[in-house]
């Protein structure tokens, strides 16, 4: 309803399974999924929800709306994937490393190529397109070391219509000479990209330090500088993933507590910031992480692959972290955000009585709302009801998919919808849209 009580005109009328998760299970527990077998999302001319609910009262108060019929498909808000690289789509699949060995031998080579712009354009151009087709509408995304790599990026980020936060990955130590920068030329090439680009359209700007084993301090504090002289920005970077890489950055910087200090020092440990991973934190790390309102990007697929370690999700709730999910492509398994979830469940299922329970409710919240506030952008995606963007996914089982099989038994809403997170993954995005405009639609579909 708007301000005047008036209900706003809906222009459209989406029909087919709904489902959305409004408020924090995590807090409410299992009711705060909301979904309608029959339901629709209507949505004004300006690409905004005016009514969530069952199709038959939607569509009696919206009579003369189009009707985007997707009976048949799920339709959900639009993914968020918090933490992703990328010019690592080139690298997925790896087998057989732990983190330090698997960037030197396989990553930082490949990376390395983003110095040709043709190349890193149409690389930019086809990870942007393979987010839309995975169903993620907003990301936090990694960049490349390279400016000009950066700002291809931007440019095919704009012309997507996607939502993304990206910055130019830095670092000074330790990495290959074609990916080192100097504290100098990291400041000035990030407040370049960073006052060009950062809120340009649906483009925001991340401060993106590596990690602290490849920077040194005036490389951090070099990162701080445009945090602090840029309004607005968000920093991100990699933090506690593996105990190689906590003993490096202890060598490194004898003089810090501990990992997360590194970044405190540099004045990046805030609300708008994003660490992924997180798997072997210490107990002061999570208290001052909380009290930042700073974000844990949970990557589980890349957790599992480079053999980091189970995600300790119960002592990151308990101290009141604030925790997104991450596909972390390329050492993650793919691009899609279910597949992030339903990895998030086994870790903690396999972590016995120190896992926390998850249900589905979680699931769908970690990877749509949770995403939305960790970025800031609650308010304005991340569920379906009215006054956000119509963000959407449609997700329709291939005909003939074991999704399509297991569905058919499936006996509540809920129950399908936990079917769906763990089968559904590229093959099932049918069609994505920000704001009610589509950003992928699989050829020969609606
Ligand atoms: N730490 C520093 N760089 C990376 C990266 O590219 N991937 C992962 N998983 N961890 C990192
Ligand atoms: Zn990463």
């Amino acid at each position: 309803m708007s301000s005047a009580g008036v209900r706003a005109v809906a222009g459209r009328v989406w029909r087919g399974t709904v489902a959305h998760v409004p408020r924090d299970p995590f807090r409410v527990g299992p009711e705060a999924l909301e979904g309608w077998a029959d339901g629709a999302i209507a949505v004004d001319a300006g690409g905004r929800i005016v009514e969530v609910g069952a199709w038959r009262e939607v569509r009696a108060r919206h009579p003369s709306a189009t009707v985007e019929d997707r009976r048949g498909a799920w339709l959900l808000p639009g993914f968020v994937d918090a933490h992703v690289h990328y010019p690592q789509v080139g690298v997925l699949g790896g087998l057989g490393l732990r983190l330090l060995e698997w960037l030197e031998a396989r990553t930082w080579p490949h990376e390395a190529r983003f110095a040709d712009a043709g190349f890193a354009r149409a690389e930019a151009r086809r990870f942007l397109g393979l987010l839309a087709r995975n169903g993620t509408t907003t990301a936090l995304v990694f960049g490349a070391h390279q400016a000009v790599a950066m700002e291809a990026f931007f440019h095919e980020a704009a012309a997507s219509g996607l939502r993304i936060t990206a910055g130019l990955t830095v670092g000074d130590v330790g990495l290959p000479d074609a990916l080192r920068t100097t504290p100098e030329l990291a400041y000035a090439e990030a407040a370049f990209l960073a006052r060009r680009w950062h809120g340009r359209g649906r483009l925001r700007y991340a401060v993106t330090p590596r990690f602290s084993v490849s920077s040194s301090e005036a490389l951090l504090a070099a990162c701080g500088a445009v945090v602090r002289e840029v309004p607005g920005v968000w920093a991100t970077s990699h933090l506690n993933e593996t105990p190689e890489e906590i003993a490096v950055v202890r060598s490194r910087f004898p003089g810090a507590a501990d990992y997360l200090a590194t970044y405190e020092a540099a004045g990046l440990v805030g609300p708008r910031s994003v660490f992924a991973h997180d798997v072997h934190p210490t107990d002061a790390e999570l208290a001052r992480l909380a009290a930042a309102g700073a974000v844990v990007a949970h990557c589980p697929t890349s957790n599992h692959a480079l053999g980091s370690g189970l995600f300790p999700l119960a002592r990151h709730l308990s101290a009141g972290v604030r925790v997104a999910l991450g596909t972390d492509v390329g050492a993650g398994a793919s691009l899609s955000v279910c597949g992030e979830a339903t990895a998030a469940y086994a870790g903690q299922m396999l972590l016995g009585t120190e896992g926390a329970p998850l249900g589905v409710a979680h699931l769908l919240w970690w990877a749509t709302a949770a995403g939305a506030r960790a970025l800031g952008l609650d308010g304005r995606v991340g569920d379906l009801r009215p006054g956000r963007d119509a963000d959407l996914v449609a997700l329709r089982p291939p005909p003939g998919s074991t999704l399509e099989a297991a569905l058919a038994h499936a006996a509540d809403l809920p129950s399908a919808l936990a079917t769906l997170i763990a089968l559904a993954r590229e093959e099932a995005v049918e069609a994505t849209w920000v704001a009610g405009a589509p950003v992928w639609e699989r050829p020969g579909a609606a």
